[in-house]
């Protein structure tokens, strides 16, 4: 078989690793890959380039994705459709994988749905929204930077007796500011999946504080609802507005400024908690997927996903894994809210 891989949508540490796992376990079994540049762009404008053992070697520790990757949604673009499925044919692809989150693999369910197109996904998010996989890779590596940005704010926070707000990604939900929250021990915690009112935060503030505590730690997720903060900007090709745009760290710090009186200062992580190598953690992650997808094409089961459930790594659908968005449990969050105040 010829089978193309592409990474889609924003990039995540252990993109090269899936790439090196899908691509060494299609040797093994006698297939060829081709990488497919920039995500589906690459599918909707026919930009490929083979991958051959030199290609994929020493990609294990690399960040981003020796591909580059987009957020072409071949659905809204004009003719997109039926030029992804031209250059697949004409390039004289059998299967592809396409390493990607809800949007990447959106697309790939809705191709496989429509027109029994031969795709396999592998779950990539570090925000970890995907359903029907407890965890995507990328993920364990963006918490680790937060925890350690967190770690280096207490130091700073507590020397100065201050607030310290620290903004993290997610997009609408909080998993990355809930486990870095953890981790880091954040006295307080705001997520899109639980509406607690700048109010109660301030309470649980002035509370900590009135227990003898200097400085408090607050770590945001970038979706937390707040009010007068409203979505407006530019929208991606699969609607998304870009929600640093919204400014909720700088907002937060400024309102909690206000109604404690407490000296605070706002830290926004930004993209940072993309970039750089994967933990170990996802390089272990990243390689199974891979493998698995391999195995997917190899056998011929298309419109699947590898995912990770408990400690085994199993296959589910596609639709199935984009029909929603996985949100934060509130037993999660209740591990979380036993350190606020
Ligand atoms: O989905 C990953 C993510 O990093 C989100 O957490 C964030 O909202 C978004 O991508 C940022 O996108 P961009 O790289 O386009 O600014």
């Amino acid at each position: 078989m010829k089978v193309g891989v592409l990474t889609g949508g924003g990039d995540c540490p252990g993109l090269n690793a899936v790439i090196r796992a899908v691509s060494r376990r299609l040797f093994a079994r006698g297939h060829d890959v081709i990488g497919i540049r920039e995500g589906w762009r690459g599918l909707v404008d026919g930009r490929f380039e083979p991958l051959g053992p030199r290609e994929v070697s020493g990609l294990l520790p690399r960040g981003g994705t020796i591909l580059g990757t987009s957020r072409t949604n071949p659905y809204r673009v004009d003719g997109g459709v039926d030029a992804v499925l031209e250059h697949f044919r004409a390039e004289g692809l059998d299967a592809l994988v396409a390493i990607g989150g809800e949007d990447t693999l959106g697309v790939g369910a809705r191709l496989y749905a429509e027109h029994e197109f031969p795709v396999v996904g592998v779950p990539k998010t570090i925000d970890n929204d995907l359903s029907a996989t407890d965890y995507t890779f990328g993920f364990d590596t963006a918490v680790f930077i937060c925890t350690e940005a967190i770690d280096r704010l207490h130091t700073t926070a507590e020397s100065h007796n201050r607030v310290m707000v620290v903004e993290v990604m997610g997009r609408h939900t909080g998993w990355i500011a809930v486990m870095s929250g953890i981790a880091g021990g954040a006295d307080m915690i705001l997520i899109p999946e639980q509406p607690v009112s700048i109010e109660d935060a301030c309470k649980e503030i002035r509370h900590r504080h009135d227990r003898g505590k200097d400085f408090s730690i607050v770590v945001v997720s970038e979706g937390y609802e707040l009010e007068g903060i409203a979505d407006e900007g530019d929208v991606d090709e699969f609607g998304h507005v870009r929600l640093s745009e919204r400014g909720v760290g700088a907002q937060l710090a400024s309102q909690i400024e206000q109604q404690t009186g407490f000296e605070t200062r706002v830290t926004v992580l930004g993209h940072v908690q993309r970039g750089g190598s994967p933990t170990p953690r996802d390089r272990v992650l990243a390689t199974r997927y891979g493998l698995k997808a391999a195995e997917l094409v190899h056998a011929g089961s298309f419109g699947r996903m590898a995912a990770l459930h408990g400690d085994q790594i199993v296959d589910v659908s596609l639709e199935e894994a984009t029909a929603e968005l996985k949100r934060v449990p509130d037993d999660w969050f209740e591990v979380a809210r036993a350190f606020f105040g």
